[in-house]
């Protein structure tokens, strides 16, 4: 047995890279998501993923790993120079335009990507960047769970960061639901550490509410230890004979601290048509160009309370 990051203060391994799951079929979206990838999907002026990659940019984190798949090549596209664009914009003065275009990868930012052969699952998914992570612990972020903090304050991922400086454990985002939705997420128990930590002891991947441990559940931001690549590689299939991470995490943490962390801020489900639509109208209600804008528009709307 592996010895926990909790009982040695040593000082823990940087997050150095994140990993983007992208390769799923985003069945929920059709015929959006028929040739174009759900993660373009776009929530006001950017595209889901960026508001991901921003994320963890701000999170300090500068090595972005995608995971991608068939139909997928735009997101490479969108992370790519685009010479012709930024020739025309540079060629005709409009300088804040091509600052726009280019802030979308800053230069010190690197993007690598892999590609899933098929869609066997967000474990399987995460196993496909092992070659690209090795063996440090790294941070997934998935991009259809759109994540703000809260206003003035560091973002989601900033948080976790700050709290795996503290502990050396994994750290998994959870935020409590409603008992009527357990059923859509993992679900975690265990040990409270403090208002915002637990030490996980069970998770179990989208339980019916009358057998959920408890209502806290994961959202799509982790911190891994770099042996959940081994747990991967170990699982059987599991739930609709996909290569589930959850059931990897329920492995790891037999072995080493998995903290469940309650971070402050919102997620909006934007693999959901309510999660994105909600995510639209919050981000335009809060965008600086639009915002006011919006928010008269929606006053005069002959909406009943
Ligand atoms: P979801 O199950 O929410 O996404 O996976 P999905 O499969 O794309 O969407 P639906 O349910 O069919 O509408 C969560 C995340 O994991 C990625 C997805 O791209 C998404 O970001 N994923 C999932 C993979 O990269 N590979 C997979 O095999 C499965």
């Amino acid at each position: 047995m592996r010895s926990s990051p909790d009982s040695h203060q040593a000082s823990f391994m940087p997050i150095r890279k994140a990993v983007f799951p992208v390769a799923g079929l985003g069945t929920r979206f059709l015929p959006a998501t028929k040739a174009a990838p759900k993660e373009m999907l776009n929530v006001v002026d950017k595209p889901i993923i960026q508001y991901a990659v921003e994320e963890a940019y701000a999170a300090g984190i500068r090595h972005m790993v995608f995971v991608t798949g068939r139909s997928k090549r735009a997101i490479e596209d969108h992370f790519d120079t685009a010479f012709e664009l930024e020739s025309e914009l540079e060629a005709a003065g409009k300088n804040a335009l091509l600052e726009v275009v280019r802030s979308v990868k800053p230069d010190d930012m690197v993007v690598t990507y892999v590609r899933q052969p098929r869609a066997l699952g967000l474990g399987h998914a995460v196993l496909c960047a092992e070659p690209l992570v090795g063996a440090q612990p790294f941070a997934v972020l998935l991009a259809d769970d759109l994540m703000t903090g809260l206003s003035g304050g560091p973002n989601v991922l900033t948080q976790m960061v700050q709290a795996y400086e503290q502990s050396g454990a994994s750290i998994l985002a959870v935020q409590e639901v409603p008992e009527e939705h357990v059923s859509r997420y993992g679900i975690v128990a265990g040990q409270t550490l403090n208002a915002q930590t637990t030490r996980v002891e069970r998770i179990v991947e989208k339980p019916k509410p009358e057998v959920a441990p408890s209502r806290l559940a994961v959202a799509g931001r982790y911190i891994l230890s770099g042996d959940i690549f081994d747990e991967i590689r170990n699982l059987p299939k599991g739930v609709g004979g996909e290569i589930q991470l959850t059931d990897a995490i329920a492995s790891l943490l037999q072995k080493q601290a998995v903290h469940a962390f309650a971070y402050e801020g919102k997620r909006y489900d934007c693999g959901s048509k309510e999660g994105f639509l909600q995510a639209t109208v919050e981000m335009a209600l809060q965008h600086p160009q639009v915002g006011a804008f919006f928010r008269n528009y929606l006053k005069e709307l002959p909406i009943q309370a």
